[in-house]
């Protein structure tokens, strides 16, 4: 995949719309992970440097096309020390900006046209630029008005970020050294359908677990108590086992499981093999045996794509000692050089961040739902626009 980069662009006074994600966590008023945000730095500082009046459009969470300040962008404007524009369609202050200016437009989800990929929003907000580059790689699996809508009216490049996720995926995906282990956890097995199918294709081993382990434990018969999974996807579940057998992968279900008598971050635990499990146990961890088997199966890879909590790894340390199990042992065997690691979802890096591991694997993505759609190899919208010949 060929896209088009900021190389060899004269961008000194030129107009540049900048798309980033800054889809962060805020509790009260303050950012709680700002990874996203440092991760997106070089290409802004590059911009910055070759003297381009930047503005940097970003949505937060889900706002439907209303105003609603909840998910104003003010907080990150703050911690990056930008000028926030109250209107992301408000053009008045593209005069006042000097060469090597940067501002934040205030969130673009407060339009119905974004999420709409509205031509005439796309327009508008074009309206004034001399150039699109989008680094927002996390939101790029979305077709929107700031993602694909505004590359109909402006030439359209991608920044640092986005190509180095781009890079770092694609040559794991493409050329992994052997044992490949993937690790899929989190709550759902209906919206990772498709990325298990791509990683058992991929993989010698693959775990899974958390409540979409917990559906498969159901699947092969266990019950599985109060606790979350779908019901539904027992079918779906048994197809992946199936199709991992065709495809010589070994999948790994949850052995025994973390329960307490409710979902709390209280709850007292207890920990149960998992055909043990009482009818009104709530499962919220994985195991000590699951995660013993996970260290290990860790420490026999060569290769580990990791993607999902196995538990509540933010009600810690009750809750998290599957999902801190993995990233420890990732992170340690990624530093002693016998492993490479690639890990993604918001929840996943929030773990890694709670063991202070960030810094020992091999390459973190920003993505969520793009780095999943990405790895099982579906074209993303916000990138396809930016491919040459496009
Ligand atoms: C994310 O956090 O995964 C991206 O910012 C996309 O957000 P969305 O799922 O609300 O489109």
């Amino acid at each position: 995949m060929k896209l088009r980069d900021l190389s060899g662009l004269n961008l000194r006074g030129k107009y540049v719309l900048l798309r980033d994600d800054f889809n962060v966590q805020i509790l009260d008023g303050k950012i709680t992970e700002v990874f996203r945000i440092e991760r997106s730095m070089p290409t802004i500082d590059f911009l910055h440097t070759a003297g381009a009046r930047v503005a940097i459009v970003s949505h937060l969470g889900r706002p439907k096309g209303v105003r609603d300040m909840k998910y104003s962008l003010r907080p990150i404007a703050d911690y990056m020390k930008l000028p926030l524009i109250d209107d992301c369609l408000s053009r008045e202050f593209l005069a006042n900006m000097n060469d090597g200016d940067v501002v934040l437009l205030e969130n673009v989800r407060f339009y119905a046209g974004e999420e709409a990929n509205d031509p005439e929003f796309s327009r508008m907000l074009a309206n004034g630029f001399d150039l699109f580059v989008n680094d927002a790689f996390a939101v790029s699996h979305r077709a929107h008005a700031s993602t694909v809508g505004v590359t109909k009216f402006l030439p359209s490049y991608a920044g640092m970020l986005l190509e180095s996720e781009i890079d770092n995926i694609t040559r794991v995906m493409g050329n992994p050294k052997h044992p490949v282990l993937s690790i899929v956890a989190g709550s759902k097995v209906s919206t990772k359908i498709g990325v298990l199918r791509a990683l058992v294709r991929l993989s010698d081993t693959l775990i899974v677990g958390g409540a979409l382990g917990t559906t498969f434990n159901y699947a092969l018969g266990a019950s599985v108590g109060n606790s979350l999974y779908e019901p539904d996807q027992k079918e779906n579940a048994l197809e992946i086992i199936k199709y991992a057998t065709e495809n010589n992968c070994r999948l790994l279900v949850p052995l025994d499981k973390g329960v307490g008598p409710e979902f709390k971050p209280d709850a007292r635990r207890t920990d149960k093999d998992i055909n043990n499990i009482a009818h009104d146990d709530v499962i919220i961890d994985g195991g000590p045996k699951t995660a013993a088997r996970d260290v290990d199966e860790i420490d026999r890879a060569a290769t580990v794509i990791w993607n999902g909590t196995v538990g509540m790894a933010e009600w810690m340390p009750t809750w998290s000692h599957g999902s801190f199990a993995i990233a420890r042992a990732i992170a340690q065997n990624t530093r002693a050089g016998k492993l490479h690691s690639i890990v993604g979802g918001g929840d996943t890096v929030a773990a890694l961040d709670a063991c202070g591991v960030m810094n020992d694997i091999t390459y973190v993505s920003t993505g969520g739902g793009a780095f999943l759609e990405f790895i099982e190899g579906r074209p993303l919208p916000g990138i396809k626009v930016l491919e040459d010949g496009e």
